[in-house]
């Protein structure tokens, strides 16, 4: 996708001493960048806050990517804000973390039109409380026709849950007579998961270290590049997408190939 040379500058403009936007090449991006946020809690309580204030803090660091991301003309962000798996927390956190994706999505509204971003949801939203389900339909109508970067939550989303779900809208049209068995590969199962239509990620990048998936894009990352770092979801920034970008462009993806060099 293009971007805006003068703005992407602008923005990068005051870089720290160990990176800059003059170490990445433009024009090889990923196309489709995702994040798993992860620390917002330890975060918090490494400052003596209580979780809900990591969670705050967290948002304002994914605004920052947003934006960097649009600057630099990537296609596809998608982000995971709330697993399958994360109901199980207490229900005074999962209902802040309800409540906050719906300001949120309220207040950056006029930026993501301002930008051209269009919002999709990666996820069974059906089972969300009443009132953030309403914002994300209305954030879904009011964005729908946009054609800049495509910006992809991750929300009650579990790899499981979304193969789980394609497998069965595939065996109905099967019994339905609508396909055949023979008809069924790839491209058809990829169909039918969230993500349909989106590009699968070419650098995934997880914050606070932790060194597993949880069950984040199971069917999407078959080849993607990781870039896991120490740092707290709330600390990442701009700058720490660029050095991912760095490092992703340093890898030599053989897809099971050999070297091209
Ligand atoms: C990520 O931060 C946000 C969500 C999963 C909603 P965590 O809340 O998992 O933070 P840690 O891992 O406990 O530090
Ligand atoms: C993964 O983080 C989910 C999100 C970032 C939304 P978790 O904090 O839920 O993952 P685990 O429990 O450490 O595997
Ligand atoms: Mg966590």
């Amino acid at each position: 996708m293009n971007y805006d040379i003068e703005k992407l500058n602008e923005f990068f403009a005051e870089h720290p001493d160990d990176i800059s936007i003059t170490d990445i090449d433009m024009a090889r991006i990923p196309r489709h960048i995702s994040c798993i946020m992860d620390g917002n809690g330890r975060w918090a309580t490494s400052r003596g806050l209580g979780r809900g204030e990591g969670h705050k803090a967290g948002i304002v660091a994914l605004q920052d990517v947003i934006t960097a991301c649009v600057r630099m003309g990537v296609d596809v962000l998608s982000a995971y804000a709330f697993s399958t798996e994360n109901w199980n927390r207490p229900r005074a956190e999962v209902d802040l973390l309800m409540y906050l994706f719906a300001k949120t999505l309220v207040d950056e509204l006029p930026l993501l039109k301002r930008e051209n971003v269009r919002v999709e949801f990666l996820g069974d939203i059906s089972a969300l409380p009443k009132k953030t389900r309403d914002v994300f339909e209305c954030g879904l109508a009011e964005t729908r026709d946009h054609t800049g970067m495509t910006l992809a939550l991750a929300v009650n989303y579990g790899g499981r849950a979304e193969i789980t779900r394609a497998v069965r809208h595939i065996a109905e049209a099967v019994s339905a007579g609508d396909i055949a068995v023979e008809q069924i590969d790839d491209a058809l199962v990829a169909d039918h998961l969230y993500t349909a239509g989106l590009p699968d990620p070419e650098l995934v990048i997880r914050t606070s270290g932790e060194l597993r998936v949880s069950n984040y894009l199971l069917w999407q990352i078959a080849y993607s590049e990781f870039y896991i770092t120490d740092t707290y979801w709330p600390d990442f920034d701009r700058w720490g997408l660029v050095r991912a970008i760095a490092s992703f462009q340093g890898r030599d993806r053989r897809f099971g190939g050999l070297s091209q060099a």
